[in-house]
């Protein structure tokens, strides 16, 4: 189904679905989405693993919906071009563990992929200035990076706002994604601040109903869109 471009834009992540039947969790949740959000860990950046391509791959071929793989690893130019072949359809990465960020953005472009560069909470969020034309995201993280399940950080709010302004004045297009905590009690300080795309985790696949949790955030970002956020 066509949705309006502008629309709110909900985006689960899989981490804490049932890896045992991921395709029938990605297709239940299918209609209410708008991207997945696919958190890649590497046992270094972060203190956590979790899956690799072939994970991406199944998903790529469970659902029509567009993948964006968010990598809290080390070495993201070594490794986007396995996840782009993947199937994802943006990659984000954390600037502050490579040399060069403008190189990765390169590479990820060159392979046809769209770019993101996530803000860790405790990071700069001017660190986004220099790239904004050829961002296609800015990914907000609301948590410290590692797990799901974690409580969002209100202190992030105005850095949000604050990527915001910076997009709108450099006359760019990146969506404002804001990734950790979101829930039905935050996602309305989320899209205040400036939120495009929301990550829920825990607030979709939390083990009970998938499909209702869905639905119920799809309804909430309606209701906000309708309200004029
Ligand atoms: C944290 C990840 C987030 C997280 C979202 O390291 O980048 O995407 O899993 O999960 P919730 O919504 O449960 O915080
Ligand atoms: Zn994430």
């Amino acid at each position: 189904m066509m949705q309006p471009v502008n629309r709110l834009k909900l985006a689960p992540s899989i981490l804490t679905a049932d890896f045992a039947r991921l395709g029938d969790e990605v297709r239940s949740v299918e209609s209410y989405v708008d991207w997945f959000h696919l958190d890649v860990m590497d046992g270094h950046y972060v203190p956590n693993l979790t899956f690799g391509a072939s994970t991406v791959e199944a998903v790529r071929r469970s659902c029509e919906v567009p993948l964006h793989v968010h990598l809290m690893i080390e070495n993201p130019l070594r490794y986007a071009r396995t996840f782009i072949e993947a199937g994802a359809q943006r990659v984000s990465f954390h600037p502050e563990v490579v040399p060069d960020a403008r190189e990765v953005i390169d590479h990820i472009t060159a392979l046809g992929g769209g770019v993101g560069i996530a803000v860790h909470p405790d990071i700069d969020v001017d660190v986004i200035g220099p790239h904004l034309q050829t961002l296609d995201v800015v990914l907000m993280m609301t948590v410290r990076p590692g797990f799901g399940g974690q409580p969002f950080l209100h202190e992030v709010l105005p850095k949000i706002r604050r990527a915001k302004e910076l997009v709108t004045a450099a006359g760019a297009e990146a969506d404002i994604e804001v990734d950790g905590g979101v829930n039905l009690s935050t996602v309305d300080e989320a899209v205040d601040a400036g939120a495009e795309i929301v990550v829920a985790g825990s607030a979709v696949f939390d083990g009970i109903h998938p499909v209702a949790a869905a639905r119920r955030m799809r309804e909430r970002l309606d209701e906000l869109e309708q309200r004029g956020r």
